[in-house]
């Protein structure tokens, strides 16, 4: 029977590119996720979006003199198109500056009040004379009162996790200038109440805690252990969405107040624009659906605790039967580090992803990327390793595996899948070898152990390289022809299997292959850039039709005698010389290039 998958995949600040930390975190487990369960015939339905609030941007347009909403659009529409080039294939991939959003958004504000899970209380924040305003989040910086950690913000300790009461900082300072000196200054807010949740959220935890993550789990009962306090969810600033109650208006809700309800907000977007308006029930009101949220670390208590909390809190407005879904699972990642060194924006001490596909093939990145996915501790881009495994892994087992097989078969079997009365044994053997992948690596990508799967996927292209260079055709055709034939069959048979088991992890090499053994259509479907008109302002998604990819994931049978397509090399060899190069790059100023799909 199928089942009801929601992928819900973080949603990134968009004031600057995609880079690798944000691959690894989230965006590509998400898509090798979804790709899986769509080929496993499930109902996947994967949404994300820009994240356009917050002093992630405000801070990003006043460095430029630019507007926020400039600031949010051109990265935007960077999204759009580096998401494209990698094949990160949302249903929907929107924005939180929508029409639909907001609305939602503030329905949801004013829905959590008429119940009780808000109040407003008197706050003492920290505010700047010389700039006649208060500092919102990230224009405070400080020394964590938890860690110790010297550059902690206003928000987040970016060393700890834990999130910070900013007036508690030590040796709080403004970002935009150290010398001015802060005061501390009394504004009212509303607060989400969430100890009115915690007995609930404990046991939602108690209920999930068995196929969670460690650190998840661990993250989320320390925060509710220390008690849940209210947060407050408004701020005193001019960009985000409005405040729905009169006399607010130089307030905004809290950024992530509203991010998290993109999840939802993006699927009733996506209802909307396929004309079923209530599709997006089909996950939400469903007891047996699965949701899951695709995150970093350093968002997990925004996803265990304050999301599932507002969800409890409006449960039953758009509701029909049961409550709203909470998530089934939030399998966090760790950061992934750069040739040893943390990740940083202001030190150019990043991989940026538009850069890289510039000069790379999208699965090179993608294998790279998964095969060192730092699902259990952080993890190291390291280009030395990139240029290994990419020629080491990639090339050398899977590439050519399929181009020598390929390239015999199409030239010595007159373009066709052979032909033959009967296989040997041994070939049964290695057929059934890679049927059975599809179960084994199936399984550990639904219990998303994606590194593991890949793994296990390429140790039966391992295999299947062994047991050719066995087998010999090239030797037998001579003197044998018709076990040449046999043993051809068998391994584009075994091809044909691991490029399935293969193709959540490498989209675009599978649509290759898929062509060179004869067949015709597409394994997954296509993606594509649209513009939505709302009543007012149009903006711009990228969506995808998935329906081919259907109940594909099951073991294949290569028709006898199929005419092929002539083969071509599946990857680029990398030169040793790119390590060097591409390490040259990092901490150096950079130029952003425009994105040509
Ligand atoms: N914009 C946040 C970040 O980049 C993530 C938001 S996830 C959401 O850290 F779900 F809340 F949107
Ligand atoms: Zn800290």
């Amino acid at each position: 029977m199928s089942k009801y998958i929601h992928v819900s995949v973080a949603w990134p600040y968009s004031n600057g590119d995609l880079h690798v930390g944000h691959l690894a975190g989230a965006y590509l487990p998400a898509d090798i996720f979804a790709r899986y369960h769509r080929l496993k015939g499930n109902q996947v339905l994967m949404v994300s979006g820009s994240d356009t609030h917050g002093t992630p941007i405000s801070v990003e347009a006043d460095k430029r003199g630019i507007s926020p909403r400039e600031v949010f659009e051109k990265y935007h529409e960077r999204f759009l198109l580096t998401q494209q080039k990698l094949g990160i294939s949302y249903d929907l991939f929107t924005h939180t500056d929508t029409e639909n959003h907001h609305r939602i958004a503030q329905d949801i504000f004013t829905l959590l009040l008429e119940r009780g899970f808000l109040y407003l209380e008197k706050q003492q924040l920290m505010y700047s004379e010389k700039e006649r305003r208060f500092l919102p989040d990230r224009y405070v910086e400080g020394t964590c009162y938890i860690c110790g950690f010297t550059s902690a913000r206003g928000d987040q300790c970016d060393n700890c996790s834990n999130l910070m009461d900013a007036t508690r900082l030590i040796n709080p300072r403004s970002k935009n200038d150290p010398t001015d000196a802060l005061i501390v200054r009394e504004s009212e807010h509303y607060f989400l109440d969430l100890s009115k949740f915690a007995d609930v959220l404990l046991r939602y935890l108690d209920r999930h805690e068995s196929h969670w993550r460690p650190n998840v789990v661990r993250f989320s009962r320390n925060f509710i252990g220390e008690g849940l306090r209210g947060r407050p969810i408004t701020r005193d600033i001019d960009w985000g969405v409005p405040v729905p109650l009169e006399g607010w208006g130089d307030k905004r809700l809290y950024v992530w107040f509203d991010a998290v309800m993109g999840y939802l907000t993006a699927s009733i977007e996506w209802a909307k624009n396929i004309g079923q308006p209530d599709a997006w029930k089909q996950w939400w009101y469903n007891p047996e659906a699965e949701i899951y949220n695709f995150i970093g670390k350093d968002n997990i208590p925004f996803h265990t605790v304050i999301w599932p909390a507002e969800l409890l809190g409006i449960d039953g407005v758009y509701n029909d039967t049961n409550g709203l879904s909470l998530p089934y699972d939030v399998p966090a990642n760790e950061f992934m580090n750069i040739e040893g060194e943390q990740f940083s924006k202001s030190r150019n001490w990043a991989i940026w992803v538009p850069d890289v596909l510039e000069r790379y093939q999208p699965d090179a990145l993608r294998y790279y990327v998964a095969a060192t996915f730092p699902e259990t501790h952080d993890s190291d881009f390291a280009w030395e390793g990139f240029y290994n495994r990419v020629n080491g892994e990639l090339l050398a087992a899977w590439g050519n595996l399929v181009n020598r097989m390929l390239s015999f078969a199409y030239k010595r079997f007159d373009g066709k899948v052979p032909t033959f009365d009967a296989l040997t044994e041994a070939d049964q053997a290695m057929i059934a070898r890679s049927e059975a992948a599809f179960e084994e690596v199936g399984t550990l990508i639904e219990q998303v152990r994606l590194r593991e799967a890949l793994s296990v996927a390429m140790g039966v292209v391992r295999e299947a390289n062994a047991y050719l260079d066995g087998r010999k055709p090239w030797t037998t055709i001579k003197e044998d022809p018709a076990d040449a034939a046999r043993s051809v069959y068998a391994i584009l048979r075994v091809i044909d299997n691991l490029n399935v088991v293969l193709a959540p992890f490498l989209p675009f090499s599978a649509q290759a292959v898929h062509e060179y053994l004869g067949y015709s259509g597409q394994i997954f479907g296509t993606q594509s850039i649209v513009e939505y008109q709302e009543s007012e302002r149009p903006h711009k998604g990228l969506t995808y039709d998935g329906s081919a990819a259907v109940g594909k994931w099951k073991k294949r049978a290569l028709p006898q005698g199929q005419a092929l397509n002539e083969p071509k090399a599946l990857y680029t060899k990398l030169d040793p010389d790119i390590v060097a190069q591409e390490k040259g790059y990092l901490g150096q100023p950079r130029e952003e290039h425009d994105i040509v799909v």
